[in-house]
């Protein structure tokens, strides 16, 4: 970018983990709404936060209130908004903290992409996988039968694809275990891939 220059942070990455006790990582987390993925991210925080790590959670629904108002759900729309929240993410894994982002991010190249801005930091894909008929089941939001009933368009998993990733570092099944499993499953593989 021209008549900008680029200054080195004064505090380096690893002053800062050093500081912190634990290594800094982005949980890229996908997955259909109503997945589960803002719930296993919000529980997962707490139970880090808890423990004492430093610790934040991007997710979609609020980064659209603010952020990324005014962003919609074209495909050019959620590209934006994925690159926009894949560049926050990194600044926060650069200060230090252990990023939980949840957003539906439906194609292979939006995730891809992410990996591609957030690299060469720790970054790690979890797939909460759930069949299309329990997130409908769940509707949580009565979005799925807005979507039927075309009241809304371009709704992942109805008239929007969703590619399910082909290699996630954690797969969280989650038709029918509990929420505590795949928090369980993500502090066992920090833990394992020594981020905390
Ligand atoms: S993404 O595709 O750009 O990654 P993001 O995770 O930010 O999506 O937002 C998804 C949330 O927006 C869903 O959980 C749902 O509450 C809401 N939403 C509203 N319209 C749609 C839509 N057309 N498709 C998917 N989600 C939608």
């Amino acid at each position: 970018m021209s008549n900008i220059t680029y200054h080195d942070q004064s505090i380096t990455l690893s002053q800062r983990e050093e500081k912190n006790g634990h290594k800094s990582a982005v949980l890229w987390f996908t997955g259909l709404s109503a997945s589960g993925k803002s719930v296993i991210a919000m529980a997962c925080q707490e139970e880090l936060f808890n423990r004492g790590y430093q610790v934040t959670v991007l997710d979609g629904d609020n980064v659209r209130h603010g952020l990324n108002a005014g962003l919609g759900f074209s495909e050019e729309d959620r590209n934006e908004n994925l690159r926009r929240v894949s560049e926050a993410a990194k600044l926060f894994a650069e200060s230090g903290m252990i990023v939980l982002t949840s957003f539906i991010s439906p194609l292979r190249k939006n995730r891809d992409y992410a990996q591609s801005i957030i690299t060469p930091l720790n970054f790690f894909k979890v797939f909460v996988k759930v069949s299309l008929e329990t997130a409908e089941e769940r509707d949580p939001k009565g979005l799925y039968k807005m979507a039927r009933d075309g009241k809304i368009k371009d709704f992942t998993g109805i008239d929007a694809p969703y590619e399910e990733p082909l290699s996630a570092d954690i797969v969280i099944e989650n038709d029918t275990q509990s929420i505590q499993a795949g928090v369980d499953q993500i502090i066992n593989f920090l833990k394992d891939h020594q981020i905390i």
